[in-house]
Parts: structure tokens; sequence; C-alpha cells
């Protein structure tokens, strides 16, 4: 019986198992009510007195055995079991993953680099921080000219020589200084004034500015790229250009295109006239040149600067210039774009 006893023993230290149902079975087959020890632990009465102690201790080592088999492979079954959830179920369906969408502002700012990279202009940037000499006084406007009122400029602690830039001129400068024409390039980015903000007016807000020269360019050449541009960009090819003033330019011009008024929107839009005023340019001023390091006499250019906050808010009917920077998913969530 003893025999018996030590081959069970090693059967059991021999056994493995990797499912719950194999190990409770082994488990009922060794340890239940009716399993292999009880019969063994039964039997003890009829061994010889002089076996019994041997029988004990076999018994009592065959039980531990299997006990010992049952917990360790319970334990490695678990650990198994762990692992996998880390994965979880594999045969799921996944997750569906929220695509991004592109600000309404990025939106316009790409259209309109596009649309002048197709004509040759390069991305030129700087920073928002500015000098009081690329912000203001290489523009033609020194200390104390009246013309800078024309922009409520924020100041960088109480030093009146830095301050946040008021227009992405100052990077036309910077642009200047660097390259010798002929230059063709376009400078978007955000600018400041100091400005009440309301539905129609914040205190920052986003440019894109161009600039080109090049030996002979006239007033005929600015007036043809504006009208590709406002072709390409909004369809409509009527523009007209209103005499205006700014510092750095001479002759200055405010450009309008003709949207027309077709619909209620462009009755509403274009306050009755049929006309949207998009932006500002002119000639640039031969001081500036000068300032610049370019030799007016040798060469001339013209630049031009929109917003682009404006434009966004008129193409996508947004009411309130104030929800471009309020970052509402729910608002910014219905922009879609290629660009
Ligand atoms: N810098 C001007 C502004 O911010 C726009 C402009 C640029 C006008 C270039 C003329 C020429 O208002």
């Amino acid at each position: 019986m003893i025999d018996k006893i030590k081959e069970h023993i090693a059967r059991v230290e021999q056994f493995t198992a990797s499912e719950m149902g194999e190990i409770e079975a082994f488990r009922i087959e060794y340890l239940g009510k009716k399993g292999v020890l009880n019969d063994f632990f039964a039997a003890f009465k009829s061994v010889p007195n002089t076996e019994k102690k041997e029988f004990g201790q076999v018994v009592n080592q065959l039980k531990d055995a299997a006990q010992d088999k049952v917990n360790a492979l319970k334990e490695a079954l678990e650990k198994k079991t762990v692992n996998k959830n880390i994965y979880g179920d594999l045969t799921r369906p996944a997750e569906p993953v929220a695509l991004g969408s592109r600000h309404p502002i990025s939106i316009v700012k790409n259209q309109i680099i596009d649309i002048f990279s197709r004509i040759g202009f390069n991305v030129s940037e700087g920073p928002e921080i500015e000098d009081d000499w690329h912000n203001f006084t290489a523009l033609n406007l020194p200390e104390y000219h009246p013309a800078r009122d024309m922009q409520d400029t924020f100041f960088i602690q109480t030093d009146p020589d830095i301050l946040l830039r008021t227009h992405t001129s100052s990077v036309q400068v910077r642009y200047m200084e660097e390259h010798k024409p002929p230059i063709r390039t376009i400078s978007p980015g955000r600018v400041y004034r100091n400005e009440a903000i309301s539905a129609r007016s914040h205190c920052f807000f986003h440019q894109v500015e161009g600039l080109y020269i090049d030996k002979g360019v006239s007033f005929a050449d600015l007036k043809q790229t504006l009208q590709y541009f406002t072709t390409e960009m909004f369809g409509k090819s009527r523009i007209r250009l209103r005499p205006s003033y700014f510092p750095f330019t001479e002759p200055s011009a405010e450009v309008d295109v003709y949207w027309g008024l077709e619909t209620e929107t462009d009755y509403k839009m274009t306050k009755g006239t049929g006309w949207l005023e998009i932006m500002g340019c002119g000639m640039v001023d031969p001081n500036v040149l000068q300032n610049c390091g370019i030799d007016p006499k040798e060469y001339s250019g013209f630049a031009f600067g929109m917003g682009i906050d404006r434009i966004a808010l008129l193409l996508h009917q947004i009411p309130d210039i104030r929800m471009l920077s309020e970052n509402d998913v729910r608002f910014l969530g219905q922009f879609k774009s290629v660009l």
C-alpha cells in the first residue's frame, strides 16, 4: 500500500493543468470527500501496527503534495489571467478615435498662405514681443509721430522700448534687414492692441501682411496681385481702392471687394452697400526702404495687410469675435478643412 501511495505522490508532483476545470477535477480526485486521500485515511485502521507510523507519514506527504500542487496551479493561472486583462478582450471592436478639427483662424491663414505661395511668396515670422524700432520707428513712425495713436500699444512693464507688436509689419522690417531684393514674403501672426473687448474687436487678433520689393514694382502690380487674391480667396474679382493713409506707405489705399447683394446675409455683411473692406495697402515709403538698408532709388515695392479674424468671421458667419478665443469644443468641432 505504501508503494501505491508513493506512486500517487510522484503522479501528483508531475501533474500540470492550464485551466481552472482541470485543477478543480484534480483537487476533487485527491482532496475531495470521496477522494484518494480519504480512502487512504479510511484504510489506516486496517494497517498493521508496525507500519502505521510510516503509513501515516507517507499519506500526510501525499496530502501536502496535493494541496501544494493545487495552490501553485491556481496561483499561476490567476497571474496569467491578470496579464490577459491588461489587453482586455482582444476581439472587442475598437474605440472610435475622435479626430481633431482645425481652428477657423488656422483655416483662413492656411488658405491665404496657399494662395500667395502659388505666386512665389514665402512665409516669414518674427517675435510677438518687439522693440520700438521694428514696430514703429523703422516704419516711418518716429517718436511723437501722431499716427502712433492709430494703434493703442501694450508696453512690456515700464520700458517704452519693448512692446507687444501692433502689426506684423515689424516682421517685414526684420525681413528687409536680413534679405536683399527681390523680396516676396507674407508674414502671418498674432498682434496686440489695447482696445476694449467686444463682439467686434479684441485686444489680440491675427494678421497676414505681404511685401513685394524689386526693381520697377508699380501700383498696377499691387492692384493685379490683390485682384488675384480676392478671386482665389472669395471667388470675387471686382475690387476698389480707396485713398487712405498709413505712415509706411505712399500712396496708401483701403481695399474693398464687391461681395454682391444677392442674399439677406450679403445685405447684413456689407451694410447694404455690397462692398466689404478687407485690407490696407500701399507702395512702401522710400524712407522705410532706406531705414531697412534698401536703396529706394534702385528698388520699389508694395505692402498690404489684412486681419484674419475678421475674414474668418465673415466667411463662417461667426457672430462674435470672442468665440475665436474661447476654445469651446462645440464651436471648434464644426470646422473641417483640408488645408
Ligand atoms: N500694418 C497695417 C495695419 O496693421 C496694415 C498695412 C500693411 C497697411 C501694409 C498698408 C500696408 O493696420
